[in-house]
């Protein structure tokens, strides 16, 4: 029996509309679709079924996290600049979302953000990279996870930009992977006349494929024990953060989340709970109103802390963990996407989606830390086209953070008019230190380098 026939059994009537009018397709048309339904997955298709079936009830009992440390000890931050500087640290970042709700048609990671020179959040994280290698005297690894939707444009950004500054060694690439959309039947069904509907499955895999293409083993060669994770849309996000390698080390951890306060129960953030003894988050578009809205007697929120999908882990847990737990779990999504019908070719549908979300490693992991920082060092997220999280909000949370930075540098309040820090400040050198010690900032703003 060919794979396909085999294939369309296993899939049984979830397939059946897919070919009502496969005669009147071209032979390359044909070979499209039939290799696409033959590439499914079965065994997570059978999830996505399941997981249409029961919606992601939470079976666990969950409470507050009961033990938090907060930002704040030199001694840890020296320990992290130990580590990075002897090679002990790469970097992951999450960029293969597709930036839907802030109306961006390339790569989120392209999108122009910072206030004078309009630096995308790739350039950003590449310049940070570079400075904070500069700190500690060493080359730094990154890795951006793209999805075949991104991969392309994110490479060709990176080549037209000379890997901003970087070294192409520095960098790697790799993609993640797509699901099948499934319609409110739970049928699979046609984006284009000879293709399936298809989505990113989330950014929940990401790990797994870091061990999967053998970069976790290249990193391992190259000396690297820990991995901190970050999110492309977030660029007050630290890519070698040396307190929470140095935290996590003092803590003798597998994993170290990063945190903050939330303030706004209604924000769209994860809320960090521990069931068991274990971390785990709710994702807020799951979480139930009145655990969101819960409050203590004082009137404080019952579960203080937001998820960022900020964390560091070791590297020898990755491929544990991977090993152990080979499937994640799924999440479901009502989306409005683009189907095809014969009658009138291209539509608009609603149709389910489904993701992975990173955090669902942590009830996996037991040696685990919670470290708080201050919200305004470390999150100000890039998600929506206005409002709360968008371009205006990251550039006033940018503009105050180099304020900020340049208050303690300088002793002196910098002058009111706009301006942009080179990234070199985000990781001061003793030179940085003493050649900006009670220096006023030039009244004009601009752009502004170490
Ligand atoms: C995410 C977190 C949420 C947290 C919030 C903080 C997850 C699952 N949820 O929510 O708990 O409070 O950020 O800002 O992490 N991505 C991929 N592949 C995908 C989808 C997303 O790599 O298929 C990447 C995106 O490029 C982005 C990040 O993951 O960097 C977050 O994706 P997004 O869908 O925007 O997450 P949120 O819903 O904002």
């Amino acid at each position: 029996m060919s794979n396909l026939l085999h294939k369309l059994l296993l899939l049984g009537q979830a397939a059946t509309a897919l070919f009502s009018h496969w005669k009147a397709l071209t032979e390359i048309q044909q070979q499209n679709l039939s290799s696409q339904v033959a590439a499914i997955d079965v065994p997570t298709f059978q999830l996505q079924q399941e997981c249409l079936q029961n919606n992601q009830k939470l079976e666990k009992e969950f409470f507050p996290p009961q033990k938090y440390a907060f930002s704040g000890s030199e001694e840890d931050y020296k320990a992290g600049i130990k580590a990075i500087g002897a090679g002990k640290v790469a970097c992951l970042i999450l960029a293969g979302g597709q930036g839907t709700r802030l109306g961006w048609s390339g790569p989120k990671g392209t999108f122009p953000i910072s206030l004078i020179k309009q630096k995308s959040l790739f350039q950003l994280i590449c310049e940070k990279t570079k400075a904070a290698g500069k700190c500690v005297q060493k080359d730094l690894s990154l890795a951006f996870m793209t999805s075949p939707d991104n991969h392309s444009d994110t490479l060709q950004f990176f080549q037209d930009n000379d890997f901003f500054g970087l070294a192409k060694e520095q960098i790697s690439f790799f993609s993640q992977e797509m699901l099948p959309l499934l319609d409110t039947q739970g049928n699979l069904f046609l984006e284009e006349v000879d293709s399936l509907a298809f989505g990113p499955d989330g950014n929940g895999f990401a790990l797994h494929l870091l061990v999967k293409t053998g970069l976790l083993r290249k990193w391992q060669d190259q000396g690297v024990e820990i991995i901190n994770v970050i999110l492309i849309d977030n660029p007050l996000a630290d890519p070698f953060d040396a307190e929470l390698i140095g935290f996590h080390i003092r803590q003798q951890v597998d994993l170290t989340l990063k945190s903050i306060l939330r303030i706004d129960p209604h924000e769209s953030v994860g809320v960090v709970v521990q069931n068991d003894n274990n971390l785990a988050v709710v994702e807020y578009s799951e979480i139930l109103l009145e655990e969101r809205e819960a409050v203590l007697a004082d009137g404080s929120l019952k579960y203080p802390l937001a998820n960022l999908s900020l964390f560091c882990i070791n590297l020898s847990k990755i491929q544990s963990l991977v090993h152990q737990h080979p499937i994640m779990p799924l999440h479901r999504a009502f989306k409005s996407v683009k189907g095809w019908n014969e009658i009138e070719g291209s539509e608009k549908k609603m149709a389910w989606k489904f993701e992975k979300f990173i955090f669902d490693i942590l009830p996996w992991i037991s040696k685990e830390a919670l470290l708080v920082y201050p919200r305004e060092a470390c999150f100000s997220p890039l998600k929506n086209s206005e409002g709360a999280f968008s371009s205006k909000t990251v550039q006033a949370d940018l503009q105050s953070l180099d304020r900020q930075i340049i208050r303690s540098l300088t002793g002196l309040e910098p002058p009111n008019v706009p301006f942009e820090l080179s990234q070199e400040f985000y990781y001061l050198t003793p030179a940085i230190r003493e050649k900006w010690k009670g220096r006023s900032l030039p009244n004009l703003g601009g752009y502004i380098e170490v």
